[in-house]
This record gives structure tokens, sequence and C-alpha cells, in this order.
């Protein structure tokens, strides 16, 4: 009898479905945290080892800082401005999380940030800076040098009818300018009003390799469905490269992102963009003093960028809930996953390998859409178009809400809702929003679902 070595040979082969599946389960947990609090953007990945921890904190510390106008007797945290729009990193990226619009017209932007271009184009292709405001309105400047003015919104309502009779209301945006401080603004000024992204995860979404990218965008896809790559200005590299970060795909990578975020938005230079944004007719602001050549060290580069590399992303909850399972269909029959495309697999990644080689659900593509005119902005930021958007993706998204209630969707914070969001989807989205729209109540509460568990 040799049942000894059939029992053996069951024992090996649920050893190896046991691994098998502890591999696919460990791919995810590795990397992803089960946290549904009002933190679960700020955690690190699990596999956060204990000598990477002192770099994690640090750059934790330079997100969350608030910083000074030099000169201040604290060197390491001076540098604020001349001109900025908020004095912390997560003064728009509450809890790691997205920003949102103005509700009423006179109310500042608290999260969100405009940006300012002419016709034409920079010597690299991307958009041409107005000559006095740059190519961002600063609202805020240091005592002596005036903000530059505000930018306000104000909203018309639309209504949606959907089966069922439900009717959705719509915000279309107007955008105007008050206060300018340094004299009127051309009527052919291109403008693009940008809420702030969430910003973990994006450690994995950068180690997916630009093949897969690539392969993406060639990839057949439904009739009406396209998807392109950006090709953006890689600036310490000096050359153009795939697009990654940014609504439209407008950054390279996470290091030139997050150093254009200290010198736009806060004023603080960096070993990558060393010149404060001063235009040269802005006196006051190039008279200023400054915080020190460059401001940020490369060493705070590098923990800043340490600490959103490993910052973990939330896991889906309620993964087997059969509401959310139809959800999980519909989202595939509605075509949303062709452009949110639920999963990627990460390449080898040095800088940080924990995060080499996992299977990860983003639900993006990366690449650019033509989302029609409603959410057209006209602004070309290099080669996406004023109607392209990039996907964003959408993991950790049923979250938004509880990092900071008042959380907006889509590039400007316009939709409120998630249902509000896909009923904006125009142009290639079209088909999807048309879907919903057609969707009986229950199935599209379904698909909320879905999206909620994400
Ligand atoms: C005034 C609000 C504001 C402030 C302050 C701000 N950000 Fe942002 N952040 C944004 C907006 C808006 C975008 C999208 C930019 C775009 O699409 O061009 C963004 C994008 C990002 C992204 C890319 C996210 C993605 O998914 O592509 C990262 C990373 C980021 N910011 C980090 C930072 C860091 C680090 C700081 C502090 C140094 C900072 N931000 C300060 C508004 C802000
Ligand atoms: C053609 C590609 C495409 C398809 C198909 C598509 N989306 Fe999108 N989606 C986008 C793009 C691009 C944006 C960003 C648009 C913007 O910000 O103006 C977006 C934005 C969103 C947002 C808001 C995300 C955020 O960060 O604010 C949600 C939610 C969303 N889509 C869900 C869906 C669902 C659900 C479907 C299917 C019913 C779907 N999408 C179909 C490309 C697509």
């Amino acid at each position: 009898m040799n049942t000894g070595r059939s029992r053996w040979r069951l024992a090996a082969s649920l050893t190896w479905l046991l691994s098998a599946s502890a591999a696919v389960a460990q791919d995810g947990h590795a990397v992803s945290v089960a946290n549904q609090t009002a933190e679960a953007y700020t955690q690190p990945i699990p596999a956060l080892t204990e000598a990477q921890r002192p770099a994690f904190l640090k750059g934790r510390s330079l997100v969350r800082q608030i910083w000074v106008i030099p000169p201040s007797e604290n060197r390491e945290i001076a540098g604020l401005g001349p001109l900025y729009n908020r004095i912390s990193c997560i003064a728009c990226h509450a809890g790691n999380g997205r920003g949102f619009a103005p509700d009423r017209p006179g109310e500042t932007m608290r999260s969100m940030l405009v940006r300012l271009s002419i016709p034409g184009a920079d010597a690299h292709g991307g958009p041409l800076p107005h000559p006095v405001y740059g190519d961002q309105l600063n609202e805020n400047g240091v005592p002596g040098v005036p903000g530059e003015g505000r930018a306000e919104l104000s909203y018309t309502e639309r209504l949606v009818r959907l089966n069922g009779g439900e009717q959705v209301s719509l915000r279309v945006p107007a955008l105007r300018f008050a206060d300018l401080a340094y004299g009127n603004l051309p009527d052919d000024l291109m403008v693009s009003p940008r809420i702030a992204p969430a910003i973990f995860g994006l450690g994995l979404l950068e180690a997916v390799p630009e093949r897969t990218i690539l392969q993406m965008a060639a990839a057949k896809k439904p009739a009406g469905i396209a998807g392109r790559v950006n090709r953006v200005w890689d600036v310490a590299q000096g050359k153009a490269v795939l697009g990654r970060f940014g609504w439209k795909a407008n950054m390279p990578n996470l290091r030139q992102q997050i150093a254009a975020a200290f010198v736009g938005d806060m004023g603080i230079t960096s070993p990558l963009f060393p010149r404060e944004n001063c235009s040269p007719s802005q006196s006051a602001c190039l008279a200023a003093p400054s915080g020190g050549t460059p401001e940020l060290t490369e060493q705070q580069l590098d923990d800043t960028e340490f600490y959103h590399l490993a910052l973990a992303v939330p896991r889906q909850m309620n993964a087997d809930n059969p509401g959310v399972q139809h959800g999980a269909r519909l989202f595939r029959q509605a075509r949303c996953a062709v452009c949110h495309v639920p999963e990627l697999r990460t390449g080898d990644f040095p800088r940080l390998p924990a995060l080499s080689n996992h299977v990860i659900r983003p639900y993006t593509d990366l690449l650019l859409h033509d989302m029609g005119e409603g959410l057209a902005d006209h602004r070309p930021d290099f080669h996406a178009s004023g109607r392209e958007w990039r996907t964003p993706p959408l993991w950790g998204i049923g979250l938004a809400k509880k990092v900071d209630p008042n959380a907006g969707f889509l590039h400007d914070g316009r939709a409120r809702t998630l249902l509000e969001a896909i009923l904006w989807h125009d142009g290639e989205g079209r088909a999807s929003a048309q879907a919903v729209k057609n969707m009986p109540p229950p199935d599209r509460r379904a698909l909320l679902d879905f999206l909620e568990s994400l």
C-alpha cells in the first residue's frame, strides 16, 4: 500500500495551494492596510522596515510642517513665500486626501489652485506661463509682497434625470478673478482650476513599468474609447519622458511633483527648482529675504519623497458582499474598467524594493482621455489637450469623505458625490455615463456601493 505516499502527495499539493494563495494575499498585504478611519491615507506600508522608519517620519513631518517666513532662527523650516498659496502641504491634502472647491462665490479656495498660461508653448513643449503672474495664481504674499489676487468659483445648476425618476443636480462652474494686484489678465488667458488629489499609493503607481502603460495605450478598446500617454519635461534628466502624476499626467515622477509643489504652492525652493517663483516685474517678490539657497535641502527632498513612496493603500472593504460584487460586475459592464483598469502589476523598483512586483488594484490606466466639452479646461498641458484628463485612480475613494467630509470629485471638485462625478463623464466616457443613467435604481445603488467599498 502506498497511502503514505499519496498522503504525502496530498499534503504537498495542499501546501502548494496554501502557499500559492498566501503569495497572492501577501502580494497586496505588504503594501496595503485594513484601515477605514480618517487616518486611512496616512499609514506606512506594512513592509516598511525599522531602518526605513526614520526617513518616513521625517518626510511625514515635512508634509505636515507649517512653514515659516524667512528670515527665521529655524533654518530647517524657513522659506515660505514670497508668494504662496498655503502654508503646508496638508493644508490642501488634509489627511493626505483630496481637496474641495468653494461652495459659494466670495469663498476662498482652501485646497485647490488655478493654473495659468497664455497661448503657445515653453521651450520644452509645456504651458507658456503668463509673463507676470506665472503659471499659477498665488493668492498670498509675505509682508510687503502683495498676493497676486483671488480666484472665485460660482455655479449654475444643471438637472439630470435618471431612469427611475431620480434627479441629480450638477454644478457647472464659472471662474472669475478678484483683487488682482499685478494688473489685468489678458482675454486669451488659459486657466485650469484643480483640487488637490489624494497622495497615498503613488509609489506603487510610480513602480508600474512604462511598458505596461504603453501597452494599455496601444490595446484595442471598445468603440469610442482611446487613451494616450502624456510626454512631459523631466527637469533632472533634461528630457521629455512619460507623464504620470497630476490631473493631466503633467508630471513625470513623484520627486519632481513634490519639488514643484514646494516651489509652486508654498514658494519653497529646492535643488530641483532653485529659483523663487517671482516673475521679472514682481520686484518686491524678487527683493524678499530667502530662507536658504535652496530652502529645502536635498536630504529634506529625499525624505519627503520617501514618505510618499512608502504610504500604503487602504484595502477594499466588504469585497465579498453580494451587492458589492454585483456592483463590480456592473462596473465592467458599463465599461468603467476600460479606463479605470482594476488590476496592474508593479515592476522592479530598486528605490523601495518592497514595492516591487505586486499585483495592485488602482483602477486607473494612467492615460489621458477626452472627457468632452463639459469637463474641458481648454488649457493644453504638454501633449494633453484642453479636453483630456488622466484617469484618476479610484482606490481608497470610498474613504474620501471620512478623511475629509468636504472632499470633492473631478479635477475641479465640481462633483460633490461619486454619482455626480460619473454623470459628468462625456466624450470617451459618454457611453458609461449613459449606462449609469439607464440603470434600474437598485443596480445604480450596487455600482455606488462597489465604489464606496474601494
Ligand atoms: C494649494 C493647494 C496645494 C498645496 C499647498 C499642495 N498641493 Fe499637492 N496638489 C495640489 C493640486 C491642485 C494638485 C494637482 C496638480 C495638477 O494637476 O497640476 C496636486 C498634486 C500633488 C501630487 C500628485 C498627486 C497625483 O495623484 O498625481 C503630489 C504628490 C502632491 N501634490 C504633493 C504635495 C506636497 C508634497 C505638497 C507640499 C510641498 C503639496 N502637494 C502642496 C494642491 C496642493
Ligand atoms: C474613457 C475613460 C473613462 C471611462 C470609460 C470612465 N472613466 Fe471615470 N474618469 C475618467 C477620467 C479621465 C476622469 C477624470 C475627469 C476629470 O477630472 O475631469 C474620471 C473620473 C472619475 C471619478 C472621479 C474620480 C476623482 O478622483 O475625482 C469617478 C468616481 C469615476 N471616474 C468613476 C467612473 C465610473 C463608475 C465609470 C463607469 C460608469 C467611469 N468612471 C468610466 C475616465 C473614465
